[in-house]
């Protein structure tokens, strides 16, 4: 056989000189005469060994990283091609621990195949959740998402099902449906690693959702942050088009369904469905009050389904493989797998699907192993910015939207940053309020006036002024702002500033501010 090469062109790993690699290996195989493809795929979730370069061989796929450019000729001269040692060979890449430790349903095919071959992701099981979708009812479509279990993954961890039906439920000449790719969370990558390692997936799961609720558009938000998620996902939905599974008749049948990117202007809040739905409209990114629920009343006025990339990109396996497959992962009212992002200080950053259950410990000790400083981990802030501070001691948790609650937590798009005992924690809490203040839309006073006087009250308290005073004024603060704010971004940030108070006193009393300034 021909052999394949795969070098993935993922932002991660173009970061880390993946087009380089790519060059190199190009001119080596032209120097050498060797006829081998070479495949451009998504990346498997393994950061800390990008550029992973992989060789689909009679004996399977083997890997090797990280690449340098300057390791190419001393791969080629080992036998690279045929999978021969070398000091950056990893082994069989399916028996990589980091991998074969997960269980992957919704990054199924992601860095496996060449996100832009159609084929490729046909022949990987792509397209049989909408054929079997096209076959259904629309009623039973969102009954069958209902009963998977799923719920939001961008956050809210709303029941994607229930959502649905209320768009389904609705009389009206136009619905949409539109993917929220803001992704603005800290330590999250996920939705840009599904749109630029299986766009298809995505666009299956924005069909599937149309023809469940009777939308006929639908449109995909990306941060403009994202130009090569962007640019995939355009080259895909072209594909799609051209290929009759977008457009008139989807697949052929009765069904309309087309696909739009649009890309954001760089605000964290137009993350927020409401404020998304302004951006997307041309407005200025401002919070919109519910009701009306975007279920009723969203983009232009229409109802709309706004989900999350990985809600949307989990469907295709619902349809495909039934509600009780996916719902048999996970456990309580947490179903089917998370894709858990691993980042900050350690060791093993990146992708770990599992399904709900696995504990914040297993996922920072075992699968991150540890921090890449070799320190111990002082904190993991769960649920990007306005997550809240986990030490050691709560690592028993299990990632399980009601246990991350019962611990005044969120899982939030599961992103988790490891942070090592050199953090300052009253740092950490001020910068929590300083980022709500440079992100709030202005709505509304809690968020826009109190996280202002939030990071001025924290500043004092580092100045050693009245320290008790100050502390419990914050907490006073937080309290207005937990229940008076519109939205979850004024609402949430008293989470990491609470949860830093709480379970790291020391980084806030007077004597060790004051050591810490000498
Ligand atoms: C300040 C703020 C930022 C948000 N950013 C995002 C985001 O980047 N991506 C996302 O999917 N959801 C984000 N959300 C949650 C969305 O409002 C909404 O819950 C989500 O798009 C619904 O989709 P889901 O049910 O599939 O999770 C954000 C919410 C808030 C309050
Ligand atoms: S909480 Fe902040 S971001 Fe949300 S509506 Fe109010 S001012 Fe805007």
């Amino acid at each position: 056989m021909t052999p394949v090469i795969y070098v993935p062109d993922d932002s991660g790993a173009l970061a880390l000189g993946a087009e380089k690699v790519a060059a190199a290996i190009a001119a080596e195989l032209a120097d050498r005469g060797i006829a081998a493809r070479v495949v451009r795929n998504g990346s498997r979730g393994l950061y800390w060994l990008e550029p992973m370069v992989e060789v689909q061989t009679d004996a399977g796929r083997f890997a090797y990283g990280p690449v340098a450019a300057s390791d190419v000729k001393g791969l080629f001269e080992a036998g690279f091609i045929h999978g021969g040692q070398h000091r950056k060979w990893l082994g069989k890449t399916k028996d990589l621990p980091f991998l074969s430790r997960q269980t992957r349903l919704t990054f199924a095919r992601c860095g496996i195949t060449d996100p832009l071959s159609l084929d490729d992701y046909r022949a990987h099981g792509g397209l049989a959740g909408l054929r079997r979708a096209l076959a259904m009812a629309p009623a039973d479509i969102v009954a069958t998402v209902t009963d998977s279990g799923l719920r939001g993954r961008g956050g809210a961890g709303f029941p994607t099902g229930i959502k649905w039906k209320t768009v389904l439920d609705q009389a009206a000449d136009r619905k949409y449906v539109v993917c929220n790719a803001d992704e603005g969370d800290s330590a999250t990558f996920a939705d840009r690693m599904i749109m630029e390692g299986d766009p298809f997936v995505l666009i299956e799961g924005m069909a599937i959702a149309g023809i469940a609720t009777g939308a006929t558009k639908g449109f995909v938000y990306i941060r403009s942050e994202y130009p090569h998620a962007v640019s995939k996902m355009e080259r895909a939905i072209a594909i799609a088009r051209q290929a009759g599974l977008l457009g008139t008749a989807v697949l052929g049948s009765p069904n309309a369904f087309d696909i739009e990117v649009r890309v954001g202007a760089g605000a964290y809040v137009c993350g927020e469905e409401t404020s998304l739905l302004n951006s997307l409209e041309g407005k200025r990114g401002v919070v919109r009050a519910k009701p009306p629920l975007p279920a009723i009343q969203g983009l232009f006025g229409k109802p709309t389904v706004i989900n999350n990339v990985i809600s949307l990109a989990s469907v295709p396996v619902i349809l495909e493989k039934g509600a009780e497959h996916y719902r048999n992962f996970g456990m309580g009212r947490s179903r089917g797998t998370i894709p858990i992002q691993i980042a900050g200080n350690v060791k093993h950053g990146g992708l770990f699907e599992a399904g709900f259950g696995i504990t914040l410990g297993q996922i920072v000790e075992e699968i991150g192993g540890g921090t890449a400083t070799g320190r111990p981990v002082k904190a993991v802030q769960v649920g990007g910015p306005l997550g809240a501070y986990f030490p050691p001691a709560l690592f028993d948790t299990p990632f399980d939207y009601e246990a991350f609650a019962a611990k005044d937590g969120l899982i939030g798009h599961a992103g988790i940053t490891v942070f090592d005992d050199t953090a300052d924690m009253l740092k950490q809490a001020r910068f929590a309020m300083e980022f709500c203040a440079i992100e709030s839309c202005g709505k509304c006073t809690p968020c826009r006036i109190g996280s202002t006087r939030g990071a001025e009250t924290l500043d004092k308290v580092a100045a050693g002024i009245e320290p008790e005073k100050n502390l419990s004024l914050v907490a006073d603060l937080c309290n207005t702002m937990k229940f008076g704010s519109l939205c979850a971004l004024g609402g949430f940030t008293p989470y990491p500033v609470m949860s830093a108070i709480n379970h790291f006193p020391d980084d806030f009393a007077p004597r060790a501010r004051m050591e810490a300034a000498e």
